[in-house]
């Protein structure tokens, strides 16, 4: 089984890569930065690695006619909700258009592969309380350059699916964190800061944004699972939600995560943090991926956000 993984170095890349290896695949993957082929883990470094910049489409055309995938995981992306006010061009030009170019290799070179996009639950907007928790029928109501992105990249896979009829599943996730994730991510952001107050490295005060904030937080060792799940089972031009069902307010993940310091720290809010708009509640109804396809969380939180302090405080 030969797998192709778009962003193979990237925060749910690099876990997905040791997910897989533990069974008999052959993986391929694109990355952008050279940079992040250092600190891989010796399940990753059996993967085979191309340099890909997916908005060149003779790029990842050339992989694509190479490897002849049977599988492909579509992760490369801007993933920042809050960057992407900043660089909406680069935002569309690597969500959409990078898409565009994967599709179009898939549909002259592999159009037997089976194809996992990656979307996101933002896609959902500012759902009102009494429709959530969000199910995949909710309306799409993207309100920042991210998630219309990702939005226009699952109304740009309907002609491959419907006319071309590609093999193609979306899934929707929403939050996820772990070890590793970049910090500009909120979990990541908060642990690593308590790391360093630690290690003596800045003093005992933690900054943060919107702590009001809600967010249904799955662990990605479980999304990688789901994606693979999704996959195996999952039937072309459908979507599914990857959701733990419970949401957190942000304040409460600082919480769980300040309980696990023995050091004192006072919280200062930074208005850096504060973003242009923020969805109050994203909670996702994981429904139809538990009936459909088998899948349910098993990762409990407060073990995620032990896990990621614990990262932190062996990189620092
Ligand atoms: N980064 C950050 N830093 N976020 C903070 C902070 C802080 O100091 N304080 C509060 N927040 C709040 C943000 O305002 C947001 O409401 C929430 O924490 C989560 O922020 P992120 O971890 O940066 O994730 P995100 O919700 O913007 O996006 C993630 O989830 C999406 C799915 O719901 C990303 O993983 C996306 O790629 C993904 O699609």
């Amino acid at each position: 089984m030969r797998v192709l993984i778009t962003g193979i170095t990237g925060f749910v890349g690099g876990h997905l890569t040791e997910f897989l290896a533990t069974e008999s695949y052959q993986i391929y993957g694109t990355y952008l930065d050279p940079f992040n082929l250092k600190n891989l883990s010796p399940s990753q470094q059996k993967a085979t690695f191309y340099p890909c910049d997916l908005t060149q489409p003779e790029a990842i055309e050339a992989i694509v006619k190479v490897v002849q995938p049977d599988e492909v995981y579509h992760l490369a992306g801007m993933s920042h909700v809050q960057k992407s006010w900043s660089l909406r061009e680069t935002t569309l030009k690597v969500n959409l258009f990078g898409t565009l170019n994967l599709l179009e290799s898939l549909r002259k070179f592999a159009p037997f592969a089976r194809t996992l996009m990656v979307s996101s639950g933002e896609v959902y907007g500012n759902v009102p309380l009494d429709l959530q928790p969000i199910s995949e029928n909710s309306p799409l109501r993207p309100l920042t350059p991210y998630a219309a992105s990702k939005a226009s990249l699952e109304l740009l896979c309907h002609p491959y699916i419907y006319g071309d009829k590609l093999h193609i599943v979306i899934v929707r996730p929403f939050n996820h964190t772990g070890p590793r994730q970049d910090p500009s991510f909120v979990c990541s952001d908060f642990a690593k800061q308590i790391a360093e107050i630690e290690r003596g490295l800045r003093e005992p005060r933690i900054y943060v944004g919107n702590l009001d904030a809600r967010r249904d937080f799955s662990d990605v060792r479980d999304v990688v699972r789901g994606y693979q799940m999704i996959m195996k089972k999952g039937q072309a031009g459908e979507i599914y939600n990857i959701a733990s069902g419970k949401a957190y307010a942000i304040g409460e993940l600082l919480d769980i995560l300040l309980s696990l310091s023995p050091t004192k720290i006072q919280i200062s809010p930074d208005p850096n943090r504060i973003r242009p708009s923020d969805i109050r509640l994203l909670l996702g109804d994981n429904t139809k991926i538990r009936r459909q396809i088998g899948w349910e969380p098993q990762i409990p939180i407060q073990d995620t956000l032990r896990d990621i302090l614990s990262y932190w405080r062996e990189r620092i």
